[in-house]
């Protein structure tokens, strides 16, 4: 019989690629989870809701007894669910970001615990480093989390980490570096960039945008994910593994690369003041996982950028929705 993937958070960005992948590319049957927050939209799901291998509930990983049920059906987890924005956690409070990313993860841990599953992938994230003291950054890197959202994803990759050795489970820790393509919510730095360009309005870099980081384009990241799923598990049980690509770019030149694919004129890009908990330069070191795995990210970023500007541009009405909705949201509280 054919695996069956818990996919939390399939609404989302990364995960809603995922699932499209798997649903593409394995034979898998997928389930997804998710609480449909301000993040989470079922447009991402739209092409393959009706998928026979796709079932879909709607809920929250905080949900001890709907986890329960929902984990006793499947083979393996890809918990992905997340309050995944930095600037939310520094401007809105962490209370979300502690309940789901901290206590969400407990709660799915606990249900493995009563009842043994294949595998269980927590999708963490490079932010849980902080700033590079070294250049690449390997697994083995201190964990110097700079600001709300990076401390709860520290603190749930860890929490994972302990029941692997308290408990024997088979948990793998998987540290993606900063993903962009389709599908992303405009508040996050590329489709930002892109979404304003499209519209004629200023590209806003807080500081001088010197501040660089490793873009990992999303479908190589679900194929990572894929390839952690397939690995043997003595070789993956237990470990960190960082998802890569080597290779890192300034947001200001993120900025100027998306003016220039649109033929928008560079006098777009307008500095504002810097934030606090930002972190400074990320390049993620790639060799664990591609021993590990045999992963490599396949993607340029001028390739990955085309992509994504292509899908930004004809699908307008999507993001066009989100913004509005942002809008009515932020003037309503
Ligand atoms: N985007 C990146 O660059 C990046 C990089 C590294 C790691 N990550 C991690 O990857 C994962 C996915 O990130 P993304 O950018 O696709 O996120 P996203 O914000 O686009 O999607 C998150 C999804 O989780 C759902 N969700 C939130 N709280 C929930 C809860 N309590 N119960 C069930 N569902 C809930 C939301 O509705 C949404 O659909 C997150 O764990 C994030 O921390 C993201």
């Amino acid at each position: 019989m054919a695996k069956r993937v818990l996919v939390t958070g399939g609404a989302g960005f990364i995960p809603s690629n995922f699932i499209r992948h798997l649903l593409a590319h394995t034979p898998y049957e997928v389930v997804s989870l998710d609480a449909l927050t301000y993040a989470g939209n079922l447009e991402n799901l739209a092409d393959v809701m009706s998928h026979e291998r796709l079932s879909f509930v709607h809920g929250d990983i905080r949900d001890a007894a709907l986890v329960r049920d929902v984990v006793a059906e499947v083979d393996v987890i890809v918990n992905a669910a997340a309050e995944s924005h930095v600037e939310k956690s520094i401007e809105e409070g962490a209370s979300e970001f502690v309940t789901t990313n901290v206590e969400g993860t407990q709660i799915l841990l606990d249900a493995i615990r009563a009842r043994p599953i294949e595998r269980f992938i927590l999708i963490s994230s490079s932010e849980v480093y902080g700033t590079a003291e070294r250049d690449p950054m390997d697994e083995q890197h201190p964990l110097n989390p700079r600001s709300p959202y990076a401390a709860t994803k520290a603190g749930g990759d860890r929490l994972a980490y302990s029941y692997y050795v308290t408990y024997g489970l088979p948990i793998v820790i998987v540290r993606p570096f900063n993903n962009y393509g389709p599908r992303q919510h405009p508040e996050k730095v590329i489709p930002r960039f892109i979404t304003q360009a499209l519209s004629d309005e200023p590209l806003t870099i807080h500081g001088d945008g010197h501040a660089s980081r490793d873009w990992l384009y999303v479908d190589d990241d679900a194929e990572a994910i894929e390839a952690i799923i397939e690995a043997p598990l003595d070789r993956v049980a237990g470990e960190v593994l960082n998802v890569a690509t080597g290779v890192d770019m300034s947001v200001a030149a993120i900025a100027t690369s998306v003016l220039e694919a649109l033929g928008k004129p560079l006098s777009l890009r307008e500095h504002l003041p810097e934030r606090p908990g930002q972190v400074d330069r990320h390049i993620g070191s790639t060799e664990k996982m591609e021993r590990l795995t045999g992963w490599r990210a396949r993607t340029s970023f001028a390739e990955g950028l085309e992509r994504t500007v292509a899908w930004y541009r004809e699908n307008e009405a999507w993001w066009r929705a989100i913004r509005r909705e942002h809008v009515s949201s932020a003037s309503s509280s």
